[in-house]
């Protein structure tokens, strides 16, 4: 039986600590298809898990990694054959079922979607669910008629995962994204993404106190909640549109419903973890083609299993920027 490594999170009372962890394929659970794991990343959510966050992960001991890209192994599905190469992101992977930070997992087919031309598994990992989730977002944003030449766009949480890939993402599709950030040295990072602006947390919450700001944003994506979206919304012009996709900051939103029944503005969902088949099939597709950032290799800091524990700290402080790309192989 083929040994492999993995990062196992372990419960001992309500303390949780994580260790590398010979396993076999046996320990995996059921699932009509293996996949030889080459890269996966570290997003939020795999931090939220690794810390025995329960609305995340409810059994332990239990390997994380929500994303997963790398070789099919053993199929009993007719979609799929040994050797091809695929992407899994959100459904329960990492969550409660064995997930990407292990050298193999063994998946529901439904999960998975086949690698598409124009993309390295390399890269599809530094996209990952935070990519995906942007793309997603951005989607949204058109999909309600927010147009490139309608004006400035603006991104929240712009030098996280899912902020910076949005920022890239934006600027390939032609709209002038400007990046919100908590970090003011970043400013040229952000810059060299394709950020048009780069703005403070404090500018974008000025003047939130009142139930209408002045109309700035054509349209926004939303990575932290709480007062950023607030504000965010406030400030949509007229007939604009807010994608919301995180809550980094806060899930609660002290506002008026001025800016809907005023404004026409909406505000968008995003979930990416139980996103269709078909939809995520046709953002991948964007995301290998039309959208695939510039220069993605600039979003990502590759990592190793062993340096895992370093990176999950920092990211929960809101201390990393662009993408965790882990490398299994
Ligand atoms: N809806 C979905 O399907 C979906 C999918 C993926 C992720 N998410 C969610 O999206 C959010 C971002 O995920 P991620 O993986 O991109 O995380 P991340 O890499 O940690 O990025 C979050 C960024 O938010 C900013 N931030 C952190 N704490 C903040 C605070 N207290 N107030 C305001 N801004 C703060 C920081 O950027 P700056 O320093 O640049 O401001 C940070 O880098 C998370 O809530 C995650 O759970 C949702």
């Amino acid at each position: 039986m083929e040994k492999f490594k993995a990062l196992l999170v372990e419960k001992q009372g309500e303390e949780f600590s994580r260790r590398i962890v010979e396993r076999s394929i046996s320990d995996l659970p059921e699932g009509d298809l293996t996949v030889r794991v080459r890269y996966s990343s570290l997003n939020y959510k795999d931090a939220l898990s690794a810390t025995g966050h329960k609305g995340v992960t409810r059994k332990f001991p239990h390997t994380p990694g929500i994303d997963a890209a790398g070789e099919v192994v053993e199929s009993a599905s007719s979609a799929f054959s040994p050797g091809d190469e695929v992407i899994i992101t959100g459904f329960d992977l990492g969550m409660n079922t064995a997930g990407g930070f292990g050298q193999y997992i063994r998946i529901p087919s439904g999960w998975a979607v086949k690698l598409p031309d124009g993309l390295s598994l390399r890269e599809s990992m530094i996209l990952g669910t935070a990519g995906f989730t942007a793309a997603l977002s951005v989607r949204k944003l058109e999909l309600v008629g927010v147009r490139p030449d309608d004006g400035e766009i603006l991104v929240t949480g712009a030098t996280g995962g899912v902020g910076s890939l949005a920022v890239g993402i934006l600027a390939r599709g032609g709209f002038r994204p400007v990046a919100a950030t908590g970090k003011s040295d970043e400013a040229d990072f952000l810059r060299s993404l394709g950020a048009v602006d780069v703005s403070g947390r404090d500018a974008v919450t000025e003047g939130a106190d009142r139930p209408l700001m002045k109309e700035r944003w054509a349209g926004a994506v939303d990575c932290v909640g709480g007062p950023m979206l607030a504000a965010a919304l406030q400030a949509t012009r007229y007939g604009g549109a807010v994608a919301c996709c995180g809550m980094v900051a806060s899930p609660e939103i002290r506002m008026t419903v001025f800016p809907f029944i005023l404004r026409g503005v909406s505000l968008l969902g995003v979930d990416s973890v139980q996103c269709p088949m078909g939809e995520r099939v046709e953002i991948w597709k964007r995301l290998a083609g039309p959208w695939k950032p510039e220069k993605l290799e600039d979003f990502a800091d590759e990592c190793t299993l062993e340096d895992l524990e370093d990176r999950i700290g920092k990211i929960l402080e809101g201390r990393l920027k662009g993408r965790t790309l882990v490398d299994l192989k």
